[in-house]
């Protein structure tokens, strides 16, 4: 079915259809403050160059002072019929000012200011990503620490494997947080060339300095290939790409807060802040802030094969193609954002039940029959293959009899080992089994609690350049 709008404003003929699929000022006007910032700089540099005036330059920055009044107040009239937001921003500039402003764009196309301008957004995107990343690994931590010695079952396979600590599980997020900065920090590295100055492709015959336009902008440095500097999307893709994995880490946390707040496990309890009512059930307390987490982690994937799918075969340099990078980034810097966000309210409103966890770990007993392992090999120099198979016997023992370990006697031990003494009964409790696990980056209270202390150190005394 036809919408009457749409029908409307295309059978108004082809201009119509044309300002439709060309305009990008309804999204692309969130790069204005870059735009400004990177006029600025481009003008100040013709000034510095000889190329403009100090008198136009002046009246080139005035006006845009006040264009960035105008729109911090809401008050700058955005218009489709200009396209972009670069235009929009030049020809306000010569409603404000008059004649100087033509001089603005010397040696400039709009291929090295998109580029400029797209390139300064990301990198401020990095920055507040990087900084929402540290204040949830900064919750995590804390709240690792608090359970440094509360026992649960960790899994493999999903099954009960052996006792862990919560506060371990914990910091295995703040792990992967911590690679997922690493990962944009890193990105932030690269991105940091100038493109401006490239012009539209081949460079320029003005006598310009990039190197003073990258400074100006906080870049290292300008993009030594005018050909690449205005098609290179690169920036955005390793942006999009370290979303995409920070995403699946906030999937899997997000999974395991399901699996955690359902009856079943009872593991953690939301307050009702970070839990929905069902309409019709009323028992239901459901965890749906988790779920949206986990389910968002879908347009994230989508802006990484969306701008990979844009990119993937275009000839050197800029086809209008480009203009669909920006939306994606949008959508999934917002996204990041709230995601980030909604962890970690969710970390500090949960409620762990350790005597659940604690239970769970009980479960049949023989959560530890790895512990029972490495005593024989400990205690009685067993080689550990054939230890693992002793203790292969007990458990079946154990299993048939549908009893824990613990609760074997030492006589029944002794059948399937005769050398067993009844100090194996001190490693068979979860608590022993978890405190025993000293090894760096082990589960061990003991050990948690200095990966807690490391942790901090590591992550959180660093902020975003
Ligand atoms: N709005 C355009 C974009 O986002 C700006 C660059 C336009 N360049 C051009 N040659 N038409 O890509």
């Amino acid at each position: 079915m036809t919408s009457k709008i749409w029908g409307g404003r295309f059978s108004a003929g082809p201009a119509a259809i044309m300002e439709e699929i060309n305009v990008s000022v309804g999204f692309d006007q969130r790069l204005a403050k870059q735009d400004l910032h990177g006029s600025r700089a481009h003008c100040a540099m013709l000034v510095a160059q000889g190329i403009v005036s100090k008198e136009d330059g002046d009246a080139i920055q005035e006006g845009l002072t006040r264009i960035e009044k105008e729109i911090a107040t809401g008050n700058f009239l955005f218009k489709r019929t200009l396209e972009d937001v670069h235009m929009n921003i030049e020809s306000r500039l010569a409603d404000l000012i008059g004649a100087p402003a033509g001089r603005l764009h010397t040696a400039r196309s709009r291929n090295d200011q998109v580029a400029t301008d797209f390139k300064m957004w990301v990198r401020a995107a990095i920055d507040t990503i990087d900084d929402e990343i540290r204040k949830l690994q900064s919750v995590m931590i804390d709240k690792a620490e608090l359970h440094a010695d509360t026992i649960m079952p960790g899994f493999t396979h999903l099954q009960a494997a052996q006792p862990v600590t919560f506060g371990h599980h914990l910091l295995a997020y703040v792990e992967m947080f911590g690679r997922d900065r690493g990962r944009l920090v890193d990105a932030r590295k690269r991105l940091n060339e100038c493109p401006l100055g490239s012009g539209a492709i081949a460079g320029t015959s003005f006598p310009i300095n990039r190197a003073l336009t990258a400074e100006k902008l906080n870049f290292d440095r300008p993009t030594a290939n005018s050909m690449d500097a205005v098609s290179d999307r690169d920036f955005a893709l390793e942006f999009l790409a370290a979303a995409s994995i920070l995403a699946t880490h906030m999937s899997r946390l997000a999974e395991e807060m399901v699996n955690w707040s359902s009856a079943q496990f009872g593991f953690i309890r939301f307050t009702d802040e970070f839990s929905t009512g069902s309409s019709m059930m009323p028992q239901k307390r459901n965890p749906d802030a988790a779920e949206l987490v986990r389910g968002k982690t879908g347009r994230v994937f989508g802006g990484l094969m969306s701008l990979l799918t844009v990119m993937k075969a275009l000839p050197l340099t800029y086809s209008k193609d480009m203009q669909e990078d920006k939306e994606t980034v949008f959508e999934v810097f917002d996204t990041l954002e709230l995601c980030l966000a909604a962890t970690a309210g969710m970390i500090v409103d949960m409620k762990p039940n350790a005597e659940k966890m604690r239970a769970a770990v009980g479960g049949d007993g023989l959560i530890t029959a790895t512990d029972l392992a490495d005593w024989l090999t400990q205690a009685l120099n067993i080689p550990f293959r054939d230890s693992h198979h002793i203790t292969g016997k007990i458990v079946k023992l154990a299993e048939g009899k549908g009893v824990g370990l613990a609760e074997l006697s030492l006589a029944e031990m002794q059948a399937a080992e005769p050398r067993i003494t009844q100090e194996i009964f001190n490693v068979l409790t979860p608590e022993a089994s978890a405190a025993s696990r000293t090894s760096f980056g082990g589960t061990a209270p003991s050990e948690v609690r200095k990966q807690v202390e490391a942790a901090r150190t590591r992550f959180l005394t660093r902020t975003a350049p």
